[in-house]
């Protein structure tokens, strides 16, 4: 007998950043982070449980072609699928199509909105309805650590880790309860050099990884207060803050990582001058180039017409709060 689901999964941007592990391999985080679950960069996955034979994986294209995944990323997927069997105490292959909503070479989090689908597509496909928290830590245990975030919508916060089954994420406030955008500037479409991964192990070697670890309990308190409040000019300060502070961590850790390029700057520039000129709007970057630039509705199209005109900006994306995975009927194959 075999069983299918598809499910799809949200990006999410940090506004609390995750940056340093206790345990790389179980992504336990040393600290905790809050971020927001976005409503159209989305992976979509489709999972068949078959009762033997071997593990498949591959691209969906738009136009509904399947092609074999690239090898590095093929590796990750089949790590995960050994990991959701293991769990789930079953035997047999799955048969897995992945397709990104947004430009999956844009150098956007794909790797949070994947895993998040992938395992909630496993466990649908074996036929497993499992709380939210569990979906969580499996999702976290891919090794992309803030997948355990995407399987939530609105608000959300993943707490330090102690206990590796107790390391999940919980919602702050739901995508209904406060209309965010956050506006895409696309700078670069090559994939990233370092991974995350690899940042994570690196951050504690830089010299101002004590100094961010000491200022994050008021950046939490501020964080959820500024969402509880819906005080965006509050919350805007201390995102941007906390993002530059990643960065500075990344470019002082032995070796070093700068992910910056110079539009990054140049969308910097232009975040700080759309203040000057009354345009509520601030800027967070993960481990990339790309900026995004979070507004409140009101902001968004100015905030639009700004970022297009920047000549390093390849392409603008409109991306808001949006309320988590889904299960649906359109399969992949
Ligand atoms: O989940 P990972 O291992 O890809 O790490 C995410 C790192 C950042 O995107 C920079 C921060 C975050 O919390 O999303």
């Amino acid at each position: 007998m075999t069983a299918k689901a598809t499910a799809i999964a949200p990006a999410n941007i940090a506004f609390i950043k995750y940056w340093g592990a206790l345990d790389l391999a179980e992504a336990i985080p040393v600290n905790p982070s809050i971020s927001m679950t976005l409503a159209r960069c989305l992976s979509s996955c489709t999972v068949e449980h078959r009762p033997s034979g071997r593990d498949e994986v591959t691209i969906a294209s738009s136009d509904g072609g399947l092609q074999d995944a690239p090898a590095a990323f093929a590796r990750r997927i089949l790590e995960h699928l050994e990991r959701l069997r293991s769990a789930a105490g079953v035997r047999g292959s799955f048969r897995v199509a992945t397709r990104n909503s947004f430009p999956s070479a844009a150098g956007l989090a794909s790797s949070a909105s994947g895993f998040a689908a992938l395992t909630l597509a496993v466990t649908r496909a074996l036929g497993l309805e499992l709380p939210v928290r569990e979906l969580s830590v499996l999702a976290r245990r891919s090794g992309s650590g803030s997948a355990a975030r995407s399987v939530l919508g609105g608000f959300v916060q993943w707490p330090a880790g102690e206990n590796a089954d107790d390391c999940y994420a919980v919602e702050l406030a739901a995508s209904d309860d406060w209309d965010v955008r956050d506006v895409i500037a696309v700078i670069d479409t090559e994939p990233k050099r370092v991974s995350s991964l690899e940042g994570h192990g690196r951050a504690a070697s830089s010299p101002y990884y004590e100094a961010r670890q000491n200022l994050l309990p008021g950046r939490i308190r501020a964080v959820r207060d500024a969402i509880e409040r819906r005080a965006f000019g509050e919350l805007g300060p201390i995102v941007e803050e906390e993002a530059v502070d990643l960065h500075l961590i990344a470019m002082s850790s032995r070796p070093p990582i700068f992910y910056w390029k110079p539009s990054t700057l140049e969308v910097m520039r232009a975040v700080r001058a759309m203040r000057e000129d009354g345009l509520d709007a601030y800027f967070t970057i993960d481990a990339g180039a790309n900026v995004h630039v979070l507004c409140l509705p009101e902001a968004e199209p100015e905030v639009v017409r700004r970022l297009e005109a920047l000549s390093g900006v390849r392409d603008v994306l409109r991306d808001r709060v949006g309320s988590g995975p889904r299960i649906s009927q359109e399969h992949l194959f």
